[in-house]
């Protein structure tokens, strides 16, 4: 039996763009939510990193959420964005720990693919290396398919993130093992060209302790199902609260 190298944890990252998405959904206008202080929380609560999206259209996380978090220490961003010069601009001037490259349509609810490599090929050529030298390091956000995992590997990122979105919302048994298949022959391929594994989208808990079992994974990217898990865990003690107010 071949046996895969085990990490002796999987790094989380919590993403949290849904905690600013609550917050422009009122135009900014609340003191609540603060993104600083649910970083934090994050950070506490066992997160080892944050990861925020800065899409074009800035719909949820803004410019001033990335200035501001890369001010503290304690926050280790993941930095997930498109592969434009504006955005290549930002890394390199606020530093996040990973660059995460993805994909992004305006029309789109959220990520929905991974990102064609070979269609921005010229553009990581010529920010990668800068990335480097300032010390950040380089993921790609794919998926497990080898083209990409092997241009992945000829731009010298440091690492795949796979798109498990396909994976987690397949309702048929079998494409949904296919898709595994596919996962599982990435991470091998991956780690053979000494990628380091990440994966990301959609994954809940009941996911979660699926892909945790992903050969040489070392990260997992997790937004949306924790956000709606903080809100039926959180929602008793916040109306208690409000009712002690009322009293
Ligand atoms: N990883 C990447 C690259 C993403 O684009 C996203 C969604 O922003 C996630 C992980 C997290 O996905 P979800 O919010 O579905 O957990």
């Amino acid at each position: 039996m071949i046996k895969y190298k085990k990490f002796q944890k999987i790094r989380l990252g919590v993403n949290i763009d849904h905690i600013a998405t609550l917050r422009q959904v009122r135009g900014d206008t609340t003191p609540y939510p603060n993104i600083h202080k649910f970083a934090i929380l994050a950070m506490k609560s066992g997160a080892e990193q944050i990861t925020i999206h800065l899409r074009e259209d800035r719909r949820h996380i803004q410019l001033k959420d990335l200035i501001m978090l890369s001010k503290d220490k304690k926050v280790k961003i993941n930095l997930e964005m498109a592969a434009t010069d504006e955005m290549f601009e930002l890394a390199l001037k606020y530093k996040p720990a990973w660059v995460c490259l993805v994909p992004e349509k305006r029309q789109e609810l959220t990520t929905e693919g991974g990102l064609n490599v070979s269609t921005v090929e010229s553009q990581l050529q010529k920010w990668i290396p800068r990335l480097h030298k300032k010390n950040i390091k380089v993921s790609l956000f794919i998926a497990p398919q080898a083209e990409m995992i092997e241009l992945t590997k000829t731009l010298n990122a440091d690492a795949v993130e796979f798109h498990t979105g396909h994976w987690v919302s397949e309702v048929s048994k079998i494409k949904k093992q296919k898709f595994w298949k596919e996962l599982y022959n990435g991470a091998i391929l991956a780690n053979e060209l000494k990628l380091n594994v990440h994966a990301g989208h959609g994954l809940d808990y009941e996911h979660a302790a699926i892909i945790k079992t992903l050969p040489y994974l070392q990260e997992l990217n997790i937004g949306h199902s924790l956000i709606c898990y903080s809100i039926e865990l959180g929602i008793k003690k916040a109306i208690q609260k409000m009712c002690q107010i009322l009293k």
